[in-house]
């Protein structure tokens, strides 16, 4: 059978072996197959939101999809449609001097000879587009024995944008966290403490005025309740927000935890600044102190050392609060565990993630070296924010 009359076979004449009727139409369904997957593939690229061309080794473009169309119509770049010269396009551009079109000049070049196989470049837009951020990128692809250029252009900007808009969120909500939960520290403390305070007196007086019988045992167990709620409340405005961070600021408040624990523990503790001192968000203040707390916790109960000393550095843009000890030394078991061991290194590490900064656990030749750092440039992001916040909330 030739290959015109096995094109053309129709079902009706096929012979029913499901195999034989396999073979015969194979051609036909190849060709529609291929076409069809053509026609997918155009959609693909059409639908890419990026600018695709196909340039051949002459610089002839070959192919684009419709992005590229309409990009390059909004510029009012011409001759850059299917048929025309992409280098001579680019010349022109070029021949005003500007450096990203000078750039992708010689790339192309390098490129068509061979040279490379790949470039790009990152650039702003000019004029009108000056607001906008793009990216350009050849690629040399061989098939079979013809050489061609990929040219791509994306439009960056959206995607700049939304990772702004992401960190913005990120930030946004631990600073309205932290403001919340120091508005709810102060509400307890001020509002409702003096509240049970109150309660607490009334009994006393109820208890003066009827001194016997068996409503002085109630009341006296009011009373315990009335104190274990107080301590409670005192505790959990406390976690939520240190009063020596608002009192003393964070240096003062640090100085004053090491001095506090050296005189308790007996253990010689020593505090220093290295760098200057920059201001930090209140999210970052209430991290480092409350690891400096559970950092010397841990030096007491785990290291058995006879020194320890704080460092709170500031370099660069970052801030680093370093405690280090001449104790036994975290075990590698522990290190290698990434501190799951217990809930204190955990906390910490989630803290600093949360402002996007980093804890580090080192062995030290003696001792052990606990480093948290966070960038100083995100918290200063942040203290514009709550000093925002603070206002619009009036507190
Ligand atoms: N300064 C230190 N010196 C020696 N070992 C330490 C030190 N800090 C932490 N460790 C070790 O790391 C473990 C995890 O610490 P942590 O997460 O704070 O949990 P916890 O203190 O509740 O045990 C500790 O159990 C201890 O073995
Ligand atoms: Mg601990």
């Amino acid at each position: 059978m030739n290959q015109e009359s096995e094109l053309f076979l129709t079902s009706d004449e096929a012979p029913s072996a499901p195999t034989w009727r396999r073979r015969r139409h194979a051609p036909l369904l190849e060709i529609e197959r291929a076409t069809a997957l053509a026609a997918a593939m155009q959609q693909l690229i059409d639908d890419l939101p990026e600018q695709v061309a196909l340039v051949s080794e002459d610089f002839t473009i070959v192919a684009v999809n419709s992005a590229w169309t309409q990009a390059m119509k909004s510029f009012g770049y011409a001759r850059m449609a299917p048929g025309d010269n992409y280098r001579k396009s680019c010349e022109k551009v070029a021949a005003s001097g500007w450096e990203p079109s000078v750039k992708a000049l010689a790339a192309l070049d390098e490129i068509a000879a061979g040279k490379r196989i790949f470039w790009q470049l990152s650039f702003h837009g000019r004029d009108r587009w000056s607001d906008r951020e793009y990216q350009l990128c050849y690629h040399r692809v061989v098939v079979g024995s013809q050489a061609f250029i990929t040219v791509r252009r994306f439009d960056l900007t959206e995607i700049a944008e939304l990772r702004r808009l992401r960190d913005d969120f990120s930030k946004s909500v631990i600073e309205t966290q932290t403001i919340e939960r120091r508005r709810m520290a102060r509400e307890l403390h001020d509002s409702t403490a003096q509240l049970l305070a109150a309660v607490g007196l009334l009994l006393g007086n109820l208890k003066r005025q009827s001194p016997r019988g068996d409503s002085v045992t109630l009341v006296e167990e009011i009373q315990e309740l009335i104190g274990e709620a107080q301590t409670e409340i005192r505790s959990i405005s406390y976690l939520a927000h240190p009063p020596a961070l608002e009192k003393l600021g964070l240096v003062g408040a640090l100085k004053s935890l090491v001095e506090g624990f050296g005189n308790r523990s007996g253990l010689e503790v020593s505090f220093g600044i290295e760098g200057e001192i920059a201001p930090v968000s209140v999210g970052t203040e209430g991290a480092i102190y409350r690891i400096g707390q559970e950092g010397l916790s841990n030096v007491y109960r785990h290291a058995r050392a006879a020194h320890a000393h704080v460092t709170l550095c500031f370099r660069r843009s970052m801030v680093h609060l370093i405690i280090a000890d001449d104790g036994v030394g975290i075990s590698k078991e522990t290190l290698a565990a990434e501190g799951r061991a217990g809930i204190g290194l955990v906390s910490m590490r989630m803290r600093l993630l949360e402002l996007g900064g980093r804890l580090s656990v080192r062995r030290l030749s003696r001792g052990t070296a606990i480093i948290a750092s966070v960038d100083l440039e995100r918290s200063r992001a942040q203290l514009v924010g709550e000093a925002e916040a603070l206002n619009g909330l009036k507190i």
